[in-house]
C-alpha cells in the first residue's frame, strides 16, 4: 500500500483516526490536507497548508508522517503544544494506527539540567570545593535539595518534571545545560549528560518534536562549530508556521546586554575562585576592567534611555556616535579578557590544575570563547554599519539590550533550514494574505510550493462576541492598570472565573494582579509561579480558576482539552481576556521602518478585532469568541486592545 492509500484508509470511518479521536467526525478539509502532506513526504518538495483553527491539522500531518516510516522533524510554536503532541496525540495514535514508532520531545537546552554545572554549584554551596561555600538566595537554598534528589532519578533532566520549580528561579540559570557554558565532549559528565542522551534518543526516533526556538537556535549553531542538537532529518513539518519568521529573526540576529556581560564576569570569577587562582592574578584584573567599562557604557546608554518615551528605539551609526567610544572600550576589555584566558589556559597551574577540578582547561577555553563571541557581537553592534540589519536599543527592567535584527531572513531560513530538507510542510490557521501565499513564500525564501487552503469550519459571525468598554485611559496613563483591572473583574464576575487573562507584558500583569486577587473569590493562578504545564493542569482541574499570564502562554493550548476540564458544567466556556498595553504596529508603518515584518494573521479572528480597534480609536476592549464545533459548548475569547 502506498502512503496516500494508507493515509486515506486511516481517515476512513473504521480507520485509525476514528479509533484515536473521541467523537471522530469526517472533516473533508483535514483529509485533503493529510493527502497533500502524504504526497509531499513521498515525492519531496514544499507544501503550504492553511486550515482554520480546530480543523485537526495536528493529525493531518502526524498520520502521514508516522505511516511514511521516515524520520520526521515536527516543529511547533510553543513548549505547550510540543507537550500536547508528545503526551496526547502521539500516544493515542500509537494505539490506533497499529504501527510501532518511536518519538522524542526536544526542548531548548536551557530546559535541561547540566549535570556538570549542577554538581560544581552544589559542591560550591556545600563548601566541598576550593570555593568553599557560595552565596545563595533563600529560594535557591530551598530548591537545591529538591533538584539534587530529582537529578538522581530523572531520565530526561527536563525541568518541566519539577512541578514546583518556579519559572524564574535564579538558580536555574547557573545549572542549565546552555550551549554557551557547555564543555562538549571534554565534559566529565558527557556520557550521562541529558542533552547528549536526548540527542541520541532523537537520532534513533521516527518522530522528533521540537519548537521553532530550538529549530532556529540549532540552525544558527550549525553555522558554528559547536552546539547542534537536532539530528538530521529529511522531512520537516512546521506547525504554527506563521510564527517562524519572527523566531528566525530573533535567532539569526545578534544581541548583547548588560546581563550577558554580567553572566560572563560572574562565571569567570567563580571559575577563578574554584581554581584557587590568587587574587592578584591578571585574570581578576581583566574582569575588573570589563566590569568597569561595562558600567560606563551601559550607564551612558541607560541615561539616554531614561529620557526616551519608548522602551525600544532604533539607532544607526550616526545616532550612536556618542556611545561608540565607550562601547569600543568595553569591546577592547572583552578582547583583553579573552586573551588573558587563552594565555592562562596555556600557562597551566593554577588555571588548569587537572586533579583539583575536572574539565578545568575546557572551562577556561569555554569562557575565553564566550568573551570572544561577546567582543565580536558588541563590535558589530556599535559599528551599526551592516545595511542588512536593523539596530535597536531596548530597556527592560534592569536590562539594556543592543540588538541587530536581519531585515530579511529569507536567505538565512532557506539555507539554514529548508535546503537541508527533502520535504517541507508549512502549516497554520493563518498564512495567506489576500488569498495568496506569495507573501509568506517571499519572507521565508521558498520558491516553489504546492498549496492547500481549507476554509474554516466555524461560523464566526454567529459565535463571536466583541466587547468595547466605553472609556479607557491611555495605556501610558497611571490609571490604566486600575481601569483595565476593573473591566477584567467585572467580566470575571459574570463568567464566574474560568478564564485566561493574558497580558502583553509582565509589568502589566503584575500591576493588575493585586486588584484581581483582592476583588475575586476565585482561585488565581499566575504565570511564573510554577511550570506552564503544571499551571495549565491546575487550571483545568480547579473549578472557577483564573489564570494570569502573558499572551504567548495561550498559544498551542488544546482548547478542547482545556475547555472540557475548565468547568464541570456542560455549557462550559473559556473566556480569554487579552490586555494589550501597546498598540499593535501596523504592517505598513513597520515596513516603512524597514523592520522585519511581523506575523501576518490576516484571517485570524483576534487580528481582525485588533485591526478594527487600531483603525478606530486605538483604545478598546474586545471580546471575540472562538467557536467550537458544537454551539452549546463554545469558548469565547476576549481581548482588550489598545
Ligand atoms: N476528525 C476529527 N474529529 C473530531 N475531532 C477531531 C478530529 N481531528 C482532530 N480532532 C480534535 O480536534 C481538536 C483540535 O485539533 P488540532 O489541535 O489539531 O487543531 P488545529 O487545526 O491544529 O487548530 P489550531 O489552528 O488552533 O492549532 C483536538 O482535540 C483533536 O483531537
Ligand atoms: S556536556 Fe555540556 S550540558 Fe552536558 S553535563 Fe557537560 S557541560 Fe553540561
Ligand atoms: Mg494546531
Amino acid at each position: 500500500m502506498n502512503l496516500s492509500t494508507a493515509v486515506a484508509s486511516a481517515f476512513a470511518p473504521d480507520g485509525g483516526v476514528a479509533r484515536a479521536v473521541e467523537g471522530y467526525e469526517r472533516r473533508e478539509g483535514q483529509v485533503e490536507m493529510a493527502a497533500a502532506v502524504a504526497d509531499v513526504i513521498e515525492n519531496g518538495g514544499t507544501l503550504i497548508a492553511e486550515a482554520g483553527t480546530g480543523t485537526g491539522k495536528t493529525l493531518a500531518y502526524l498520520i502521514p508522517a508516522i505511516l511514511s516510516g521516515q524520520r520526521v522533524l515536527v516543529s511547533t510554536g510553543t513548549k505547550n503544544l510540543q507537550e500536547q503532541i508528545f503526551f496526547k496525540d502521539l500516544p493515542s495514535l500509537r494505539e490506533a494506527l497499529n504501527r510501532p514508532f518511536s518519538a522524542t520531545l526536544m526542548k531548548g537546552r536551557s530546559n535541561y539540567l547540566c549535570l556538570h554545572r549542577f554538581e560544581t554549584y552544589r559542591d560550591g554551596v556545600n563548601g566541598n570545593t576550593s570555593a568553599g561555600g557560595r552565596l545563595i538566595e533563600s529560594g535557591d537554598r530551598v530548591m537545591l535539595p529538591v533538584i539534587d534528589a530529582w537529578a538522581k532519578k530523572t531520565e530526561t533532566g527536563d525541568r518541566a518534571e519539577l512541578r514546583d520549580l518556579p519559572e524564574d528561579l535564579p538558580l536555574w540559570k547557573d545549572i542549565a545545560a546552555d550551549a554557551e557554558t557547555c564543555l562538549g565532549s571534554e565534559c566529565p559528565r558527557y556520557g550521562d549528560c541529558f542533552v547528549t542522551l536526548m540527542r541520541q534518543r532523537a537520532a534513533e526516533s521516527d518522530v522528533v518534536i521540537v519548537n521553532h526556538h530550538l529549530l532556529c537556535a540549532d540552525a544558527q549553531l550549525r553555522k558554528s562549530a559547536y552546539g547542534e542538537v537536532i539530528p538530521s532529518c529529511a522531512t520537516l513539518v512546521v506547525d504554527e508556521a506563521h510564527q517562524l519568521e519572527d523566531v528566525a529573526t530573533q535567532y539569526f540576529g545578534i544581541a548583547v546586554s548588560n546581563f550577558r556581560i554580567d553572566d560572563l564576569v560572574r562565571d569567570v570569577e567563580r571559575t577563578l575562585a574554584d581554581l584557587k587562582v590568587p587574587p592578584r592574578d591578571e585574570g581578576y584584573q581583566a574582569i575588573s576592567r570589563v566590569t568597569e567599562r561595562s558600567r560606563t557604557f551601559f550607564s551612558a546608554l541607560s541615561m539616554a534611555r531614561m529620557e526616551a518615551a519608548e522602551s525600544k528605539a532604533r539607532y544607526t551609526s550616526e545616532t550612536f556616535i556618542d556611545y561608540f567610544q565607550d562601547g569600543a572600550m568595553l569591546a577592547g576589555a572583552l578582547q583583553g579578557l579573552e586573551a588573558t584566558l587563552v594565555l592562562a589556559g596555556r600557562k597551566g597551574p593554577p588555571y588548569t590544575p587537572g586533579e583539583t577540578l575536572d574539565g578545568a582547561d575546557e572551562m577556561i577555553a569555554t569562557l575565553a570563547r564566550r568573551a570572544r563571541d561577546l567582543h565580536q557581537d558588541l563590535s558589530f553592534l556599535i559599528r551599526a554599519s551592516d545595511t542588512d540589519f536593523v539596530y535597536y536599543v531596548e530597556s527592560r527592567g534592569r536590562g539594556l539590550f543592543l540588538r541587530a535584527s536581519p531585515i530579511d531572513v529569507s536567505r538565512l531560513a532557506k539555507e539554514a533550514l529548508f535546503d537541508r530538507m527533502r520535504a517541507t510542510v508549512l502549516t497554520s490557521a493563518t498564512l495567506a494574505v489576500d488569498g495568496s501565499f506569495e507573501y509568506v513564500k517571499s519572507r521565508l525564501g521558498i520558491r516553489e510550493a504546492s498549496q492547500v487552503r481549507v476554509p474554516s469550519e466555524f461560523d464566526y459571525a454567529r459565535q463571536t462576541l466583541l466587547y468595547l468598554p466605553r472609556r479607557m485611559p491611555s495605556p501610558k496613563a497611571p490609571t490604566f492598570s486600575a481601569a483595565a483591572a476593573r473591566e477584567v473583574i467585572e467580566i470575571l464576575e459574570r463568567t464566574r472565573g474560568r478564564a485566561f487573562v493574558l497580558f502583553t507584558s509582565y509589568a502589566m500583569l503584575r500591576s493588575v494582579q493585586p486588584f484581581v486577587e483582592m476583588s475575586l473569590p476565585f482561585p488565581i493562578l499566575v504565570q511564573g509561579t510554577a511550570p506552564r504545564s503544571t499551571l495549565i493542569e491546575q487550571f483545568r482541574s480547579t473549578p472557577n480558576a483564573v489564570l494570569l499570564a502573558t499572551s504567548s502562554f495561550w498559544q498551542g493550548v488544546d482548547v478542547m482539552a482545556t475547555r472540557s476540564a475548565a468547568s464541570s458544567s456542560t455549557s462550559c466556556r473559556l473566556p480569554r481576556l487579552v490586555i494589550r498595553s501597546r498598540p499593535p504596529e501596523s504592517r505598513r508603518s513597520r515596513r516603512a521602518a524597514a523592520m522585519p515584518l511581523p506575523t501576518i494573521r490576516s484571517r485570524s479572528r483576534s487580528s481582525r478585532c485588533n485591526r478594527a480597534l487600531a483603525g478606530s480609536s486605538g483604545t478598546a476592549l474586545t471580546a471575540a469568541s472562538s467557536p467550537l464545533s458544537t454551539p452549546a459548548c463554545g469558548r469565547w475569547d476576549m481581548g482588550v486592545d489598545f
